[in-house]
């Protein structure tokens, strides 16, 4: 194994990926993406790594996939195109369900995480084609602007597809974004953290379980975290306010994520949005747990700090070194709106119906997790979830593990609306809901609106949900990668 903790820190200059704009072509914006095996350095002193990345038709090579850049409103065409090699060159867990013989080794679907898209173009697990093939979708982003994401989703293999570097990040704009002149162009910054793993040569280790019938393993931590492709790399900013536009990628890690000054000191930054575009009103913060797929758009002011250096760190180790030049590059004046938008609170009573959805565990006889369940059923069962179009719902998560999840669901965005600790054994053995707190608010800075929830341990996490867009089979589910794989994913129908 390649020791990533001892790798020198901050050689590598912070990558920023090619930004692509649809282009109009007979009446509609269309772009074409590839899946494409590619080698990348993830650090100066790491031999090129064996990745798989989306690259915009004819160039781009990195390892970054293309940054899209879309307007709200805008019908957007996507041909996603599969030109990865037959082989996997990642474990692939035959025994898992969709994986099983006679199923082609490689397989994608390309899902725009976040977007309200109508189920034929959502990228769904089943719906994967093979190398040689492609799909189109039309993603016609009736929605309000934020940082999207597209990842792979082929059912059974997207943790690994996901690990070998099938995804990018999308944002949307809208005028509601533009008339608060936030800092744009070179001063606005996506940040897509995510951890992995390598072996001496350089090349993507990913661990397996030790039974070769059932690689499967239940979380997959790494020791090296990357940023936009590098392994800690450093960044050079003027004394002036930035935009960054944060992500979570990775399988498994959650980042915790804070800002040290020069002499280690912990600093505030703003956050401004959420998975699902601008919060209401900015938010200081001087620590922010971003999950997996939740986005974080956040401020940072470096006008105090000019010549200084300063880190982001996730929990105490740095990731990314910011060097702040002795001078702006032209005089600023950017400051940081007061208020960003309206944001009415669904109110509780418009809810027309509440599900109580659990979350599971199942351990071998050695203690080993075995299989993930939401309401102790597996994927292929028969949809439970028939939400009608435009009702709206409470979904409550029941977390009888003792792990956080980040519940996701697909088309629609959400709010938060509490959670309230409860007795796992008398829920369990009892079958008595007993709780052992007061129900607590969320953060000033989930009270966005969001598309990923974290519904921590013995906790039961509520939220609450306008099924609006279109009609069709979604999917909901943890979005940890490997709980995903095995099972902790499920269907649900929005009936018309
Ligand atoms: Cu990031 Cu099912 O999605
Ligand atoms: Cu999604
Ligand atoms: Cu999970």
């Amino acid at each position: 194994m390649l020791h990533t903790l001892q790798l020198a820190p901050f050689v590598d200059a912070l990558p920023l990926p090619e930004i692509i704009r649809p282009t109009l072509q007979n009446g509609h914006h269309s772009l074409t993406l590839t899946m494409q095996e590619i080698h990348a350095k993830v650090h100066r002193d790491v031999p090129a790594t064996r990745m798989w990345s989306y690259a915009s038709s004819g160039a781009g090579t990195g390892a970054l996939a293309p940054l899209i850049e879309a307007r709200s409103g805008q019908t957007l065409q996507i041909r996603w195109v599969n030109n990865l090699p037959a082989k996997h060159f990642l474990p692939i867990d035959h025994s898992l369900h969709g994986c099983g013989p006679g199923v082609p080794e490689v397989r994608t679907t390309a899902h725009l995480h976040g977007a309200k898209t109508a189920s034929k173009d959502d990228g769904y697990p089943e719906d994967w084609f093979t190398p040689g093939h492609s799909r189109t979708c039309t993603y016609p982003l009736q929605q309000e602007a934020t940082a999207l994401w597209y990842h792979d989703h082929a059912m059974g293999i997207n943790r690994i597809n996901t690990y070998a570097g099938l995804f990018g990040m999308f944002l949307l704009r809208d005028q509601a974004e533009d008339s608060l002149h936030l800092p744009a162009g070179k001063y606005e910054v996506p940040l897509i953290l995510y951890d992995r793993d390598f072996a001496a040569d350089g090349q993507l280790f990913y661990d397996v379980s030790g039974d070769p019938q059932s690689p499967w393993i239940p979380e997959f931590t790494a020791d090296g975290v990357l940023i936009n492709g590098k392994i800690r790399p450093f960044f050079e900013v003027e004394p002036r306010l930035y935009r960054f536009r944060l992500l979570n990628t990775a399988n498994s890690r959650f980042f915790l994520l804070s800002l040290a000054g020069p002499s280690g000191a912990v600093q505030s930054f703003t956050q401004i949005g959420t998975d699902q575009g601008l919060l209401a009103s900015p938010v200081e913060l001087k620590r922010l747990i971003l999950g997996c797929a939740e986005r974080a758009d956040i401020l940072i002011d470096f006008s105090q700090s000019a010549g200084q250096t300063l880190h982001l760190r996730t929990g105490a180790f740095d990731i990314l070194e910011f060097r702040v030049a002795k001078q702006p590059a032209a005089p600023t004046t950017t400051s940081i709106p007061k208020t960003l938008r309206t944001i009415e609170r669904i109110p509780e009573s418009s809810a027309t119906n509440t599900r109580t959805l659990t979350l599971h565990e199942y351990q071998d006889n050695a203690a080993r997790p075995m299989v993930m369940l939401i309401n102790r059923k597996h994927w292929h069962e028969p949809v439970t979830e028939t939400p009608k179009l435009n009702s709206t719902e409470i979904w409550e998560f029941v977390n009888l593990t003792e792990d956080t999840h980040p519940m996701h669901l697909h088309l629609v965005r959400f709010q938060i609306l509490d959670r309230r600790p409860f007795d796992k054994t008398d829920y369990l053995i009892n079958k008595k809901l007993r709780f052992t707190a007061p129900a607590a608010t969320p953060d000033p800075n989930e009270l966005g609106w969001k598309d990923t929830v974290q519904c921590p341990p013995g906790t039961i996490t509520r939220i609450i949900v306008r099924f609006e867009g279109y009609p069709g089979k979604y999917l909901y589910h943890c979005h940890i990668l490997e709980h995903e794989a095995n099972d902790m994913m499920r269907p649900f129908e929005v009936i018309a």
